[in-house]
């Protein structure tokens, strides 16, 4: 397995890689991987001739610095799963790597980056965008994979693509679950055992909210979903919101026949879990 530093380099080899012939999928991270990330990798090797990883913890897209300054790096252990799993190549830059001067750009998602995660989480999809961008450009994938776990982020994704005529195929991947049902997460390794436990049932509230689903009307969910988690001392709704799985718009009581989609934002402590479940009428 490869291992660069330095953009130029693992552009020059992709270049030479493409040249012979080879497809390339690419997996964007942060690190601290799990299961979750390594499906990513599996399914991208799967699709493509060689595969790229990359782990870069983009201080850009943290709203809280706290958050930042805590996000677990494990980068050892990383490249040893992604040995296992026989990436071909992985990318972990440094900030001035990446980041060699300021960064200005600002984009325009409209509604996508306004609702959920791009209200509470200011200018995070800015941060997202942009790093997402950047490494596009450096490896010119031929597919690129991303969770379902982050739903919203995925869309954002899809939208900064079509934005900036990207030659890139999005690939969406299905969240890998703990076997209670969490959604796996680098910050799962923050929870407190009592937390821990308590975080299982965000899984079971939106399976729950699934079931109600056309029976009972969107906002009689929502309320029920918050009120159901937030009965856990441990957990702290901040948003379940249930929209439009397309366009991330809010669906209306009677709106029957869409794709939707529930997205929850939990708190336990001060540890913050995203999760998503499809729903189908
Ligand atoms: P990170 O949180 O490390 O996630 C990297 C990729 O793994 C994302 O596409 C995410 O959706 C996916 N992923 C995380 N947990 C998953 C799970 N349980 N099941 C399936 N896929 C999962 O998302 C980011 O990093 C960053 O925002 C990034 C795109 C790398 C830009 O910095």
């Amino acid at each position: 397995m490869r291992i660069f530093e330095r953009r130029i380099d693992l552009t020059a080899w992709v270049k030479q890689a493409k040249i012979a012939g080879n497809s390339i999928g690419f997996v964007p991270t942060m690190g601290a991987l799990h299961p979750g990330h390594l499906a990513l990798a599996g399914q991208a090797k799967r699709e493509n001739d060689l595969v790229v990883c990359s782990i870069f913890v983009n201080p850009i897209q943290f709203n809280n610095p706290e958050d930042l300054k805590k996000y677990p790096r494990t980068l050892e252990t990383d490249l040893e799963h992604l040995r296992s799993i026989r990436c071909d190549a992985v990318f972990c830059p440094d900030e001035k790597e990446m980041y060699p001067g300021p960064e200005t750009k600002v984009y325009d998602f409209g509604h996508l980056d306004k609702v959920m995660e791009g209200r509470y989480r200011q200018g995070h999809f800015n941060g997202v965008a942009i790093v997402v961008k950047k490494l596009f450009d450096i490896v010119e994938p031929h597919r690129a994979y991303f969770g379902q776990k982050d739903y919203q982020q995925l869309q954002i994704i899809k939208a900064m693509v079509k934005k900036e005529a990207m030659d890139v195929e999005i690939i969406p991947c299905a969240t890998v679950r703990e076997p209670d049902g969490l959604a796996m997460s680098s910050r799962n390794a923050r929870l407190t055992p009592t937390q821990r436990q308590e975080a299982g049932k965000i899984y079971k509230v939106l399976q729950g909210a699934r079931e109600m689903y056309p029976g009972q009307a969107v906002s009689t969910i929502e309320k029920w979903a918050t009120q159901e988690i937030n009965a856990s001392p441990e957990l702290e709704t901040e948003y379940f919101q249930i929209v439009d799985a397309e366009t991330l718009l809010p669906v209306g009581d009677d709106d029957l026949g869409n794709e939707l989609v529930a997205c929850v934002a939990v708190y336990a402590g001060e540890v913050r879990l995203i999760d998503n479940m499809k729903f189908y009428s």
